[in-house]
């Protein structure tokens, strides 16, 4: 693979495949200057060219310098190089494709919702235990200070030593193994050289892939000491979660989950993002059914014993609308306010539900005095 491929033009507004990178940067040891052209590369030297003068060239810098940020946030380039994965360890179609896309996610696009049964559902809870030792080992090093490539780095060890690959690397091109999305970012923010400060909020979203199915779950973290309005909006979504999760049972409709999640944040004074949704898991990443979390939407279907599928409602502090950086990732509040998400994993039984992705023995200690 050459040093550009799967990585996107910086480019203001292109998103195009990179296919070059610029030379100074590489001279000077600036990563993460990548471009899809010579006239996208001439197109941005003005703005560009300010990278080169930083007084650590090896410190991080900012890719897009002109993009209208929603709050305070920025990337912290470069990123660190790909991760290597063991040969030995299965992988997903999309790991080795170019274009990261996943054939079978394409080919399996309107069909009906799986059903797991017998010793498929017995890998998906096995699956489902090690995402959450993954998650839990992440969770232990959240501290001041950390970079999220940090944490991307034992996120991706902890997954690899399990035999699993991890999910999000080169999913639809995505550059790293774990999404980390700190304050107004709403979900898919890229692991890179920011270190976590005290006050912040960060989620850690991993997805892990073994025997032939992927897991997904996620969590929001405080940073140290963080404010009451932060303490609030992250203990509501972890609420708003427990309620969608208390509904499932057969018989119930996928699109009333929005409803009681949405009731939730409101009372809180918060919002439901709308562009991302739950989604089915396992032997494809996303699948049948959409569940979105908010209320009055259209989601097809009722829930059957065997279903699994994920709940990951993402909530606002202010406006429930999302933009999108130029990295095509990740996913910011319009207003710059913090956005938090929960996750889990749900199967349904022949009586209600199973939580595949719940905590262990072993996990740490909420954060949140009154969660699971
Ligand atoms: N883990 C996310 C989810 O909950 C999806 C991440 S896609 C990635 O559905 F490419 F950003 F990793
Ligand atoms: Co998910």
């Amino acid at each position: 693979m050459s040093a550009v491929e799967g990585h996107t033009c910086i480019s203001e507004d292109c998103g195009k495949p990179a296919k070059l990178q610029c030379p100074t940067c590489v001279k000077v040891g600036v990563e993460g200057s990548y471009f899809c052209s010579q006239d996208c590369f001439r197109g941005s030297w003005s703005a560009h060219k300010l990278v080169h003068n930083v007084s650590d060239p090896k410190g991080s810098f900012d890719p897009f310098p002109q993009y209208p940020y929603t709050g305070d946030l920025r990337p912290a380039y470069p990123l660190s190089p790909r991760r290597e994965v063991p040969a030995d360890i299965q992988v997903p179609d999309y790991a080795l494709r170019a274009d990261g896309v996943s054939k079978l996610e394409q080919t399996y696009r309107n069909a009906q919702i799986a059903v797991m049964e017998g010793a498929e559902l017995e890998k998906m809870r096995h699956v489902c235990r090690l995402g959450r030792e993954v998650l839990d080992a992440a969770a232990r090093v959240i501290r001041p200070g950390i970079t999220t490539d940090e944490i991307d780095r034992v996120v991706h060890e902890a997954t690899i030593e399990r035999g699993a690959y991890p999910s999000p690397l080169n999913y639809f091109g995505f550059p790293k193994s774990v999404c980390t999305s700190i304050n107004e970012v709403i979900c898919h923010g890229i692991p890179d050289q920011r270190k976590l400060v005290e006050g912040d909020i960060v989620n850690v979203d991993i997805s892990l892939y073994k025997d032939g199915l992927h897991t997904d779950m996620n969590k929001t973290y405080f940073v140290g000491k963080v404010s009451n309005e932060s303490r609030l909006l992250v203990k509501t979504t972890r609420e708003c979660l427990q309620k969608a999760i208390d509904l499932v049972k057969p018989g119930a409709r996928y699109r009333d989950l929005g409803a009681a999640i949405e009731a939730h944040a409101k009372k809180n004074g918060f919002s439901v993002v709308r562009t991302y949704c739950g989604h089915g898991v396992g032997t494809m990443f996303h699948s049948a059914p959409n569940i979105p979390h908010y209320a009055m939407n259209k989601a097809i279907g009722v829930m059957k014993p065997g279903h699994v599928f994920t709940i990951e409602p993402m909530i606002n502090a202010g406006s429930h609308e999302d933009r999108m950086w130029r990295d095509n990732w990740t996913a910011v509040t319009a207003d710059g306010r913090r956005s938090a998400q929960f996750e889990h994993v749900i199967l349904v039984t022949e009586d209600g539900h199973e939580v595949l992705s719940r905590r262990l023995p072993t996990s740490p200690a909420s954060q949140l005095a009154d969660a699971k």
